[in-house]
């Protein structure tokens, strides 16, 4: 809900892309697939991979320390670690516990938040709830993935939409009337619950042999199921967003979405009636990086200036769960 008084603020933001490019054509070589279908079905040119032995709290490390420099902030000085993200280095423990340890922060909680493609927003939620109640003043928030580890390269329908990145931010409690997080809308929906999943590796099915010769411990989705809930509750969680801030959509600069799919965003685009132009978009370099999606387009439309400070941002993801999120902040 909305707050007149403490709101929490983004005050540096942060991106890491691992090296190694991997093009559609280099894919075309592993399953049957073209440049012209994955660009005309996604929008993607391309994406990148991990190297060996990179981690998603290397690449988390990388995104906050940029976060952490913009927000001339220090890992001594954050209250709180939350990272979004479904390919953590381990089961266990949190990939927040190796981020911890990577940015030498003090004995501050930190935990992992699984909510897939929403992870990103709905751990900014969820340190919003925190800064709010005065609970914390500056809160390391984190998306990071790499799905190259979790990805069926035999399954053409999957294999050629993700990637591996991290994007972070860095909130601190803003002053009254300043710009900061304006609202947050938060749903989940089970119905879909098996369109989106990695059926092996978990409690009910633990790996075995043949598990792992299937590949049931990559990820698996029926695209058209999540195809169609993405742009119909994408839409209303803006929707929502935006009226729970007492705002038009004509009042936002910006809109960073998930980057899932373009045909996805351009769907999402026209029922808001917010043009494209105002939609932050790198989905053609990165992929479907889930979680890490938003925090790196956020950061590359900050960086590259065209997010200025007092702009109003609509962020909005959608992922496995089903679990859907959007934010709307003033920068
Ligand atoms: N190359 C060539 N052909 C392909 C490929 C490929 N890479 N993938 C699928 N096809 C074929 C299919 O086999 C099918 O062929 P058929 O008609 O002979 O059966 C045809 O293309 C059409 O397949 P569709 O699945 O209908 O393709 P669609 O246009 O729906 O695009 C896609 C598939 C890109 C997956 C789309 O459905 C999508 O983006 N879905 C939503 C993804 C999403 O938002 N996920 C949530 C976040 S992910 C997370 O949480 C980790």
């Amino acid at each position: 809900m909305p707050s007149q008084s403490v709101r929490s603020r983004i005050v540096g933001t942060g991106a890491y892309a691992p090296e190694r490019v991997v093009t559609n054509f280099d894919l075309a070589k592993l399953v049957d697939t073209s440049d012209e279908w994955i660009t005309e079905r996604t929008g993607i040119k391309e994406r990148r991979f991990v190297a060996d032995g990179q981690a998603a709290s290397d690449l988390a490390y990388e995104a906050s320390t940029r976060a952490l420099d913009a927000a001339k902030l220090k890992p001594a000085d954050l209250d709180m670690i939350i990272v979004g993200t479904i390919s953590s280095d381990m089961r266990l423990p949190a990939c927040a516990a190796f981020l911890q340890q990577k940015l030498g922060a003090g004995p501050i909680p930190s935990f992992d938040l699984g909510a897939a493609c929403a992870g990103f927003v709905y751990s900014l939620s969820v340190a919003d709830q925190f800064m709010r109640t005065g609970a914390m003043k500056a809160v390391l928030v984190v998306g990071t993935e790499v799905l190259s580890r979790i990805t069926n390269f035999t399954d053409r329908n999957t294999c050629v939409l993700f990637g591996d990145g991290a994007g972070a931010v860095v909130l601190q409690r803003a002053e009254e009337g300043e710009a900061g997080v304006l609202s947050t809308s938060l749903h989940t929906d089970s119905s879909l619950a098996t369109s989106l999943m990695v059926p092996a590796g978990g409690s009910l099915e633990p790996l075995t042999h043949e598990s792992l010769n299937t590949q049931r411990d990559k990820i698996y989705m029926n695209g058209q199921d999540i195809f169609k809930v993405a742009v119909r509750n994408l839409t209303s969680a803006s929707r929502f967003a935006i009226s729970a801030a007492g705002l038009e959509t004509t009042g936002i600069q910006w809109v960073v979405p998930h980057q899932a799919n373009l045909r996805i965003i351009a769907q999402v685009s026209q029922r808001l009636t917010i043009p494209m132009e105002r939609f932050i978009i790198n989905i053609e370099r990165y992929g479907n990086t889930s979680s890490a999606s938003i925090p790196m387009a956020l950061d590359e439309g900050v960086r590259d200036g065209r997010i200025k400070p007092g702009d109003t941002v609509l962020m909005c993801a959608l992922g496995a769960g089903v679990s859907w999120a959007s934010a709307l902040i003033r920068m």
